[in-house]
């Protein structure tokens, strides 16, 4: 079958698949789920003492985040119990808004084919799937109201991320749909599990612009926040973000054509360092799930060959990402500027020169010090143990024969992954614009009482936020 009549096929099979009637519904549960996880931050926050939209703004984009998080767990749980095709229409289960409505056609599909891919069990964890879907949708939904209604508010983010979230989730929520109806073809599979871990990125980005946090433990400055801006580190930083990119697409490459058990051992497979592979066909993109591409079956040297090749690339993105945690422990923020005056007078104290120096306890009256010290030395550990957790969950997959557990800690790990370099990688608000907004805020509150003026900062800037009270990630 070739691509075109690939598609067509696919497209009227999708015309019969795709009923709408429970779709205001499923909209209505997704929005009710929704509801559940703002209302415990919103609680929290509130006790917390958040105030002003660019914090809330957070608040809720962080519960999003671990929303669409929980999502990519589900959506692994999903696929590794071959429960995708549960509900085999979109977006209700044979018409019906839960498997509960549709328990006639289900147990009848079941009975005809026992081992076939609908069960009660496999609706409900699809269904649930959706359901969680929905509910990431609606606080997306909900995000991109607000931000439009408070974009004047000094501090808030520019309305456009959240509408570009809100274009990945309608287009996320229709590579969900093609999953279904083009029958776990694995380029859409792929494609929903890339565009999963894009929207992490998307949230992550979104929050880390509106962090109230320093730049780097334990202190932060805005000269440190510019001399991040443009370090060299950072911009290598995005080239190994794409190179994570690429093994992720590969990794679902793997699990989507469900090549896992090609090679049951490692570091060898099939007893060889080097098994007969096919790589033409096992990247050749358009096909059937089980297919070539050619109208026949894969074959085990196709298999074998996706196997093999995010092996290999996991190596070349693991040495990257070693080399960029490893650079990244030793970065110091260092400049010509006052605070580098101050190390200069301060190493004098101390009797050495260099920036280590200027860490002890040696102080010179009336002057203030910023220690150069390595501000991402926490951070560059945590990436070293996720990548380490992640290559101990591949290698778990393949010696242990594919466990459930270690697949779901796989997909996990990937997606945690990229959260962490996204929030490396992207800046957080300016301290400075952070604390007259801070002042500006009391003086608000003070304002309702007295005769205080708001403070006149330029709106969406999307640098810019509210008290550190409102850090709840
Ligand atoms: C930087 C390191 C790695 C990253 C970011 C990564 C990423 C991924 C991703 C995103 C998937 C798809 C998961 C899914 O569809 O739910 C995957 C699948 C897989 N990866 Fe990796 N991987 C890495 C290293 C490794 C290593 C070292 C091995 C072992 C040799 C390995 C073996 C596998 C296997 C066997 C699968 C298929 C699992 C399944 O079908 O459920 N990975 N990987």
């Amino acid at each position: 079958m070739n691509a075109a009549t690939g598609l067509q096929t696919s497209a009227s099979l999708g015309q019969q698949l795709v009923d709408l009637a429970p779709l205001i519904e499923l909209l209505l549960i997704g929005a009710g789920l929704a509801l559940l996880p703002a209302a415990a931050v919103v609680w929290r926050a509130r006790r917390q003492g958040v105030r002003g939209w660019p914090a809330w703004q957070r608040v809720l984009t962080v519960a999003t985040l671990f929303l669409t998080l929980d999502l990519v767990i589900f959506g692994a749980f999903t696929r590794l119990t071959d429960s995708g095709l549960g509900c085999p229409d979109w977006p209700g289960c044979y018409g019906e808004m839960s498997p509960f409505h549709a328990r006639a056609d289900i147990h009848a599909a079941h009975e005809a084919s026992p081992t076939g891919p609908v069960s009660p069990t496999k609706a409900w964890i699809e269904m649930v799937h959706r359901y969680l879907a929905t509910a990431v949708g609606a606080l997306i939904t909900g995000l991109m109201l607000l931000a439009w209604r408070q974009r004047d508010e000094p501090g808030a983010l520019s309305p456009w991320w959240a509408t570009l979230t809100f274009v990945w989730v309608c287009v996320q929520g229709a590579f969900g749909a093609l999953t279904v109806t083009m029958k776990l073809q694995p380029l859409i599979v792929t494609g929903h599990l890339l565009g999963a871990l894009l929207g992490v990125a998307l949230l992550t980005t979104q929050a880390r612009m509106l962090d109230p946090a320093p730049l780097g433990e334990p202190e932060g400055s805005d000269a440190r926040r510019a001399r991040w801006a443009n370090a060299g580190l950072r911009r290598a930083g995005f080239v190994v973000l794409a190179l994570l990119t690429l093994q992720v697409a590969s990794g679902a490459w793997v699990s989507t054509n469900y090549a896992v058990l090609a090679c049951a051992e490692f570091p060898t497979c099939q007893g060889q360092w080097w098994p007969a592979m096919d790589f033409e066909q096992a990247f050749r993109l358009w096909r059937p799930l089980g297919g070539d591409g050619q109208g026949g079956v894969i074959s085990m040297a196709g298999l074998t060959a996706i196997h093999m090749a995010h092996r290999m690339l996991a190596g070349v993105v693991s040495v990257a990402l070693v080399v960029f945690a490893w650079r990244l422990a030793r970065w110091r923020a260092q400049d010509d500027g006052p605070d580098r005056a101050d190390d200069r007078v301060n190493d004098r104290m101390n009797g050495s020169t260099g920036f280590s120096a200027s860490t002890r306890e040696g102080r010179m009256p009336g002057v203030t010090l910023v220690p150069p010290v390595p501000v991402w030395r926490r951070e560059a550990r945590v990436l070293a143990l996720l990548l380490l957790a992640q290559i101990a969950s591949g290698l778990s997959n393949v010696v242990l024969g594919w466990p459930l557990a270690a697949a779901l800690a796989h997909t996990f790990g990937a997606a945690l992954l990229v959260w962490w370099l996204t929030r490396l990688l992207v800046l957080p608000r300016e301290q400075a614009t952070w604390r007259l907004l801070l002042r500006g805020q009391d003086a608000r509150v003070e304002s309702d009482t007295g005769s205080h003026q708001r403070p006149q900062l330029p709106p969406h800037q999307g640098l810019h936020g509210t008290a550190s009270r409102a850090s709840v990630s």
